[in-house]
């Protein structure tokens, strides 16, 4: 992990300045943005930093990408086929400018800090005028002003080890939210783009994190999740004075925090202390996203995860002796180079015995300039959707019996949403442990905690009711 580079408050300062004298600039215009986010969490974090950035330069949210005077698309390359999507979407964006001459089409994220694809955006589209990396989000008033001067602008920073505190955001959600505690990734398992494109791991001090979450506590969220590619080697070579279980101990106590969440977590760096942090502090949720990406060993090494199965089931064992109702969800790549039906056959066998209660896969996909994208024994696409196609017939039936064992259960369920299906309204919200349940209820109850008991499974949902005292 390195040490992170924290932007000054001179730099900050001078930001700030540029963004209130756009915001000068834009009194009275009625100016409006839409962020299009893809990818993962870090992604949709970075979007609520840049949309606050925005409001301060006096941008408001559109209700439509078609109204918008600032379209900004946040990209994620994690899996191939994205930069065609990408190049689609912009193209279509051509005729919208052209009846709007004087609109800022901008894209940022991950994909604009791969080699030459910013570069190849801005020949390739005249309307896009603004291409800027993960690790400038912080000079995102600077690039408005060079843009709104008539520039074309590119702006990244392949380093990538800064941080940069105190930047405004503009959350949509009010009653859950992500909080970084690490940028980067220093991990380079070997399929995986992420380090090139987010720079090198690096910890946010253990006070920026608590006093960010203390401030959302006080504008009304209960719940926070903890981001990380790998939240448990937070702080790892000291330079955060802190351990991930002393964090989560230090964070967990701030006053009015109901749920706290972390994600995601690396089998190799998940130790006993922050089990023993899981089971013992009482708002830590029971529910750990553990991506375990193979069952094989052979493959496990292939991929450069540095742990086997053997030590990822002995987690798994541990944590239910300590937690019996927590919950793992997984992260799984089928047709990695070079895996056998037999190597395919124990990841299979290891998601027979876990039971995950869900779990993302994912068809091997191979990212330029990554270590695996080399290998010689490639796996065909045909092979990869078959085995892609069985794991999952797989994951939904131990989903279903996954579920049988919450007939009866109760607990508290935080209300997320609502389906309006006829005369009844069905809210739908999770337990503590990240389990789903749908039940009839008011709409009033939005965002609230309520007390539910499962009565009954449909499919692979939970239903139920609500409990009165
Ligand atoms: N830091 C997280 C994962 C971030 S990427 C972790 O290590 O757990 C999210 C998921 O995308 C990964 O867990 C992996 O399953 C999948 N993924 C990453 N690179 C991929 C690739 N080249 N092909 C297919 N899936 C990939
Ligand atoms: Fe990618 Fe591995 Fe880092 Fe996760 S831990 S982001 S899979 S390199
Ligand atoms: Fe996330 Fe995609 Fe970037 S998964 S870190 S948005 S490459």
């Amino acid at each position: 992990m390195a040490e992170a580079n924290f932007i000054s408050n001179e730099e900050l300062a001078l930001q700030n300045d540029i963004a209130q004298s756009i915001a000068r600039e834009n009194e009275g215009r009625s100016l409006t943005f839409f962020v299009e986010t893809f990818g993962c969490q870090m992604n949709v974090r970075d979007s609520e930093t840049i949309q606050g950035e925005l409001s301060e330069m006096g941008y408001t949210a559109a209700s439509e990408k078609e109204s918008a005077d600032l379209i900004l698309y946040n990209t994620c390359c994690v899996r191939e086929h994205a930069e065609k999507r990408l190049m689609g979407n912009i193209g279509a964006l051509k005729e919208l400018y052209d009846r709007k001459p004087g609109m800022i089409i901008g894209v940022c994220g991950c994909m604009m800090q791969q080699d030459g694809v910013g570069e190849k955006l801005l020949k390739r589209f005249p309307h896009v005028s603004l291409v800027f990396g993960t690790n400038v989000i912080y000079r995102l008033p600077e690039m408005i002003r060079r843009v709104m001067n008539g520039e074309r602008v590119l702006v990244k920073d392949r380093a990538g080890d800064s941080i940069a505190e105190g930047l405004p955001q503009l959350r949509d959600n009010p009653r859950s939210a992500f909080v970084n505690i690490t940028f980067g990734c220093d991990n380079y398992c070997s399929y995986c783009i992420v380090p090139y494109v987010r720079g090198r791991e690096r910890s946010r001090d253990p006070k920026d994190i608590r006093d960010e979450v203390a401030s959302l506590v006080r504008s009304g969220i209960t719940e926070i999740t903890l981001l990380g590619q790998n939240v448990n080697s937070y702080g790892n070579n000291g330079t955060a004075g802190m351990t991930f279980a002393e964090l989560l101990a230090y964070v967990s106590d701030v006053p009015g925090l109901k749920r706290l969440r972390f994600m995601s977590s690396h089998p190799k760096d998940l130790n006993e202390d922050v089990m023993q942090a899981i089971a013992s502090l009482p708002n830590v949720c029971h529910h750990v996203h553990l991506p375990v990406q193979s069952g094989n060993d052979e493959i496990l090494r292939r991929m450069n995860r540095r742990y086997t199965r053997e030590r990822y089931l002995s987690i798994v064992r541990r944590l239910r002796e300590l937690v019996p109702d927590i919950e793992f969800t997984t992260d799984i790549i089928v047709g990695f180079p070079g895996e056998t039906e037999e190597a395919f056959a124990d990841t299979m066998s290891l998601v027979d015995e876990v039971g995950f209660a869900s779990a993302f896969t994912f068809a091997y996909s191979p990212r330029r300039g990554t270590v695996a994208a080399g290998m010689a024994d490639q796996i065909p696409e045909a092979i990869k959707k078959d085995r892609l196609k069985r794991l999952n017939e797989l994951q939904a039936k131990k989903t279903v019996e996954n579920n049988a064992k919450y007939i009866g259960h109760e607990g508290e369920v935080l209300v997320e949403g609502f389906d309006c299906c006829g005369e009844q309204t069905m809210l739908y919200g999770k337990y503590q442990n990240f389990k789903m349940v749908y039940f009839p209820g008011d709409a009033g109850l939005l965002n609230r905690y309520v007390p539910v008991r499962v009565t009954k499974l449909s499919k692979n949902s939970l239903l139920g009711e609500m409990i009165h005292a």
